[in-house]
């Protein structure tokens, strides 16, 4: 008996280990099957085959040179292709960053959490980012708890659930609490009258560092409205960005960078960081210095020399957004997330390997691509000289 079973027993080892192979095979062939069903660009789940990091520290770890900088600006999309794995970048700022964080949602709630009723798409933005990505990308910093599956962040010693809050705006919180970065859903809300075609809305947001506009004010407007004060964005970007938000298959993701100056190092701006027509530096809400310029009637060019005379080298930042693009694959929802940069000038004088004098050269170049009106509309006009001199000082 006992050898017939030593005989037996290998086979029936086998031919178990074939069938679970093969059952695991069948779900997973018929879950890419269902995904590419709804355009998944590959064979794998790129929502669930993200790749670790490690042995990541983040205390260690320098902010990355964010800001692309370009001889001459021309206002394009300039996006680049990137694994789903990348989609968040962590440095050394990370836990300062997430008390600014909270202080900011703290003093301006309504600014920085809105939502329109769209909770599925916040629930599965939540889920997926504390469930998979997080504790998958980030094991050292994100670790799921022996019980229940929370996360357990180790960097503020908090706990993170695993289950989104009830309340959409709540579970934008913790998001916004827990990842430096800022993020936007964005659905199809409307139609293009032409040929039809999804046009995608603001639908939610937890947004603490924008810079000079009001997220709040762009709640359920359109990209071409959220656009609408980028001088050019109608007749160089619309379409194509409408095109693109249309279009962009589950599974991509992709990245670019913008970069400014501003005039002070405040993270939350919702006004300032811009120029129009004229001369205030507010397109949503009138701002508290432009009141004041209004109120003795100076005009546009009164107000820049005005500004230009306020322009103090070390409270300048050159600031620069980690912009990503990605679509969620149940709702369909579009996810645009931003990490917020900021360099004081001193700092990027000892960048070294000539990045100070190629920043200069791009301040020069803001105002030769083109959409020349660039200039103007990023306070060129305001700090250019004395930042320019400086930095070539
Ligand atoms: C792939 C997607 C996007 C592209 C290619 C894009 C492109 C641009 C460009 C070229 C500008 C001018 C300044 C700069 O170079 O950054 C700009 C500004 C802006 N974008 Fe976008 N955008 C995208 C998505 C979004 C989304 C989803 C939102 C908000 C929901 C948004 C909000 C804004 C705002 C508020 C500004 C004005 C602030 C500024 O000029 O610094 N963008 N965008």
């Amino acid at each position: 008996m006992e050898s017939i079973l030593l005989f037996v027993l290998p086979f029936v080892s086998l031919a178990a280990f074939l069938g679970w192979r093969y059952i695991t095979s069948q779900s997973r062939s018929s879950k890419q099957h269902d995904s590419n069903e709804k355009g998944v660009l590959d064979e794998i789940d790129p929502y669930q085959d993200i790749e670790p990091l490690p042995d990541f520290d983040w205390k260690t770890t320098p902010p990355i040179k964010n800001a692309p900088l370009k001889p001459v600006y021309h206002l394009t999309m300039a996006l680049e292709n990137i694994p789903l794995s990348s989609l968040i970048d962590m440095d050394n700022t990370y836990l300062t960053r997430l008390h600014t964080r909270r202080e900011i949602m703290t003093t301006h709630p309504t600014a920085t959490i809105a939502c329109t009723p769209c909770v599925p798409a916040v629930n599965e933005l939540y889920t997926w980012l504390i469930k998979t990505y997080l504790p998958k990308r980030f094991p050292t910093i994100y670790i799921p708890t022996p019980t229940g599956g929370d996360i357990l962040n180790t960097a503020s010693s908090e706990i993170i659930p695993s289950v989104p809050p009830p309340d959409p705006t709540q579970a934008l919180k913790v998001l916004g609490s827990h990842i430096d970065t800022d993020f936007l859903l964005l659905l199809p809300s409307s139609q293009s009258a032409k040929d039809g075609s999804p046009i995608y809305h603001l639908e939610a947001f937890v947004t603490c560092f924008p810079s000079g506009f009001s997220t709040r004010a762009k709640l359920s407007c359109p990209l071409a409205e959220i656009h609408a004060p980028v001088p050019g964005y109608t007749a160089k970007l619309e379409k194509s960005m409408d095109r693109f938000f249309a279009r962009i298959e589950c599974g991509r993701c992709v990245k670019r960078s913008n970069w400014s100056l501003t005039t002070n190092d405040l993270l939350f701006s919702e006004g300032g960081n811009h120029l129009y027509e004229n001369g205030s530096t507010d397109y949503d809400a009138p701002h508290p210095n432009d009141n004041d310029d209004a109120k003795q009637n100076l005009s546009t060019e009164e107000q820049i020399l005005r500004q230009k005379a306020s322009v103090h080298i070390p409270s300048c930042r050159l600031r620069s957004e980690r912009q990503t693009l990605f679509r969620l694959p149940q709702t369909q929802a579009l996810v645009f997330a931003f990490k917020t940069y900021q360099y004081r000038l001193e700092e990027v004088k000892e960048f070294g390997d000539g990045y100070a004098e190629r920043l200069a050269e791009a301040m020069e170049g803001l105002g030769k691509g083109n959409v020349p009106e660039m200039e103007f509309y990023k306070r060129g006009v305001v700090w250019r000289e004395r930042v320019v001199e400086f930095l070539r000082s």
